[in-house]
């Protein structure tokens, strides 16, 4: 039984494959967490609260910081998850356990102030198959005067009471460099990890793993040592807040959530808010279990059930290739080109609508350009489709530009405030989602357009962050979580109307990775940069968290590093996740075509156990000159590796493979040293290893892996 309640201590134990996690009510009615972390033999073995005490009158209580979800009330000495002004000022909570309910998978526990009409119910929901848990909340005005939420977190949960150090890993980055790995110890004070420009963001991704560091220094690797780990399900402002403090045995809390930045809702008779879920998750074998879980979490329970288990098309994407020069013959010509490469999808990028010549310009206006499409985007679709391929469109239905026919007729559509001028980014305004005019006018002509072309696959941009909050008729405090909810709102339905079509976010690259969007769309645009080195390092990011099969890599012949890079080498990093081609198709030699082809195929035929398989780093987050990966389903398996530095002393390690079966034997095929067997056993493949031949610096191996 994942959930279970015990009466006489009134604890609850929610169990995974592995973990375990446990809260008490305690006498005063207050739940209290006691335990998150491996598994125990049996129910005696876990903690039980202690005796209530107070180090200082400086100090909360030892039962208010433990609390399950802690609410601005008392000293507050680390991060409030609930924050409210009633309608009388008082700003202070005082909640009491009510009742619970425990069905299945999913338990509810129910708690009411003790004067004000304010309910509050803490969710968890057990999901066994990935030994993973998601808590959130939501908040029930139970009564006639309404109040103010100031802040409302998903969660809030001390990391075990007794040990203290931590390093924490999480995802930065900018425009061109999305996703990068960080570490840092986790020293006494706050580190908050956030999005507050109305997208989760390109500077944070909103994730956060903590491994526990031992006496010695050391922390969790691949595949030993203790990762606590959390993403939350939300596209907006966000945040996660790691604090610690020095006293009593540097006890560190985590919360996570919505941001409260510019934001607050009034909750009025009978409404209620609900939070997102924010995911969480224990490895006891470092943070490749981690990573495997969550990718799981993604595949199986959060992306839209049509394509959750299909293979990613390989797409054609003529971005790169001609920019805003769009048109239905130069477009025919890469169409001819990319089918003879083996493109499933042909996506036509921006500048095939309205006016739409450069970016300062036409956002808005959904029409085909009549010069560039003069018969509209049919003839192109059928020419397409006749090639045996799939059409894609490009998007960007949250953004208006001032020089354009939609923001002439309705400069009040975007978000603004009044008596100033509206500050553009990109040239662009975005619109404001959170008139009901607006999401019917964006359902309308986006429902339009799916019903009357034979569209399959839809690249939804966003290519600004936000930078006026302002909503003259409405409440502009509840902007950032209202645009969130009709984003989600339209494209569900969109999705309901027209289930044949694949979506994918983008943000400016990978501006929206989140599982928010996981939820709502197939899959993501990684990141602008297609230089396949750096790529390689934004991949790695992205991938600790999310399914490679979520993550679009193209290949293109841009260089960003002028790395002048093998063809091969460009393939080998976009096979990293889901293959796309962005090159100018017309630029290239007919013998570099011929290589590219062969490329294409070999990814069609690798591409279940890539997109399907388990994924392993074979090398330890943080490094950097050989990176390598392994992507195993069942007896198959795919090794990719990057050797991006060169020295003639270096000798490559040994790669240790993962996931096979001992006694088995596998035939390897590819690029191994000279002298590698080519025949092992799983053990001997998981232990002594295997080395690949890379013998310069920005060189790429692959290597096949087939248990006979
Ligand atoms: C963003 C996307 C690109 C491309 C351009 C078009 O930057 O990330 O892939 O679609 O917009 O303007």
């Amino acid at each position: 039984m994942p959930i279970q309640y015990f009466e006489e201590t009134r604890l609850f134990c929610l169990t995974t494959a592995t973990t375990a996690y446990l809260f008490q009510i305690s006498p005063n009615e207050q739940p209290l967490h006691l335990y998150w972390g491996a598994k125990l033999p049996r129910i005696e073995d876990y903690p039980l609260a202690p005796p209530d005490r107070q180090h200082s009158s400086f100090n909360a209580t030892l039962h208010q910081n433990m609390s399950e979800y802690l609410c601005r009330n008392s000293i507050a000495e680390y991060e409030p998850a609930l924050r409210v002004t009633f309608a009388d000022g008082t700003r202070d909570i005082r909640l009491k356990y009510l009742s619970h309910r425990i069905e299945g998978e999913s338990l509810s526990v129910k708690l009411a102030d003790i004067y004000y009409t304010l309910e509050l119910t803490l969710e968890y929901r057990v999901i066994p198959e990935c030994d993973m848990l998601a808590r959130r909340v939501t908040v029930y005005n139970a009564g006639q005067a309404p109040f103010t939420l100031e802040q409302v977190l998903s969660a809030s949960l001390p990391l075990a009471l007794d040990r203290g150090e931590y390093r924490l890993t999480h995802l930065a980055g900018a425009w061109a460099c999305e996703t990068l790995l960080e570490r840092c110890a986790i020293t006494p004070g706050r580190k908050v990890l956030e999005g507050r420009l109305n997208y989760s963001g390109h500077a944070a991704n909103p994730f956060f793993a903590l491994d526990l560091v031992d006496s010695a220094g050391q922390g969790a690797g691949e595949n030993i040592g203790e990762v606590y780990f959390g993403a939350l399900q939300w596209s907006g402002n966000w945040k996660i807040v790691i604090e610690q403090e020095r006293a009593a045995g540097k006890r560190t809390r985590v919360a996570g959530g919505i941001n409260d930045f510019e934001f607050s809702w009034q909750l009025g008779a009978s409404e209620s808010f609900e939070t997102p879920w924010l995911v969480l998750g224990y490895s006891d074998a470092g943070f490749g279990k981690m990573s495997r879980n969550l990718h799981r979490y993604v595949s199986e329970q959060l992306l839209p059930p049509q394509f959750a288990h299909e293979l990613r098309p390989v797409l054609y994407n003529s971005w790169e290739a001609v920019f805003f020069e769009v048109n239905e013959a130069a477009q025919i010509s890469l169409a001819e080109k990319a089918a003879k490469l083996g493109a499933e999808v042909f996506v036509v990028d921006d500048g095939w609508f309205g006016e739409r010549h450069s970016d300062h310009a036409a956002l808005g206006d959904w029409q085909p350009n009549p010069v560039k499409f003069p018969n509209g985007l049919k003839p192109l679709i059928a020419k397409v489709n006749e090639l045996g391929m799939d059409f894609g469109l490009w998007v960007e239905p949250e953004m208006v530009n001032p020089d354009s026919d939609l923001y002439r007729a309705h400069p009040e559509w975007a978000y603004h405030y009044p008596n100033r001028e509206p500050i553009t980014g990109r040239n662009q305004l975005m619109l404001n989602l959170c008139r009901e005019d607006v999401q019917l006018w964006m359902l309308g002509w986006l429902d339009a357009l799916l019903s009357e072309h034979n569209i399959r696959y839809v690249k939804w941009d966003y290519n600004r962050a936000i930078s006026e909050m302002g909503w003259v008729e409405g409440a502009q405090s509840e902007i950032p979580v209202r645009h969130v909810h009709a984003l989600y709102r339209i494209v569900a339905q969109l999705r309901a109307k027209h289930p044949q079509v694949l979506f994918e976010a983008c943000s400016g690259g990978g501006g929206r990775a989140d599982m928010g969007m996981l939820a709502h769309f197939d899959h993501v645009w990684t990141s602008d940069n297609t230089d396949p080195l750096d790529r390689l390092l934004i991949q790695q990011g992205y991938s600790l968290v999310y399914p490679p099969k979520t993550m679009y890599c193209w290949v293109t012949s841009t260089d960003w590093n002028r790395g002048n890079y093998p063809i091969r080498y460009r393939f080998h990093s976009s096979f990293m996740g889901a293959l796309g081609i962005g090159t100018d198709l017309n630029s290239m030699s007919e013998q570099d075509l011929a290589e590219a082809a062969a490329l294409v195929a070999q990814y069609k035929q690798l591409r279940p156990i890539i997109q399907q398989g388990n994924f392993y780093r074979l090398t330890p987050l943080g490094e950097e000159e050989v990176l390598a990966y392994q992507y195993q389903r069942e007896g198959e398996g795919v090794i990719l590796a990057f050797g991006q530095r060169y020295h003639f002393w270096k000798f490559l390690n040994r790669l240790r493979l993962y996931g096979l079966e001992t006694e088995a034997l596998y035939q390897l095929e590819g690029d191994l040293m000279e002298g590698e067997p080519h025949l092992l056993s799983g053990k001997a493949l998981m232990r002594r290893g295997l080395v690949p031949k890379l013998e310069r610096a920005l060189n790429s191996a692959l290597i096949t892996l087939h248990k006979i």
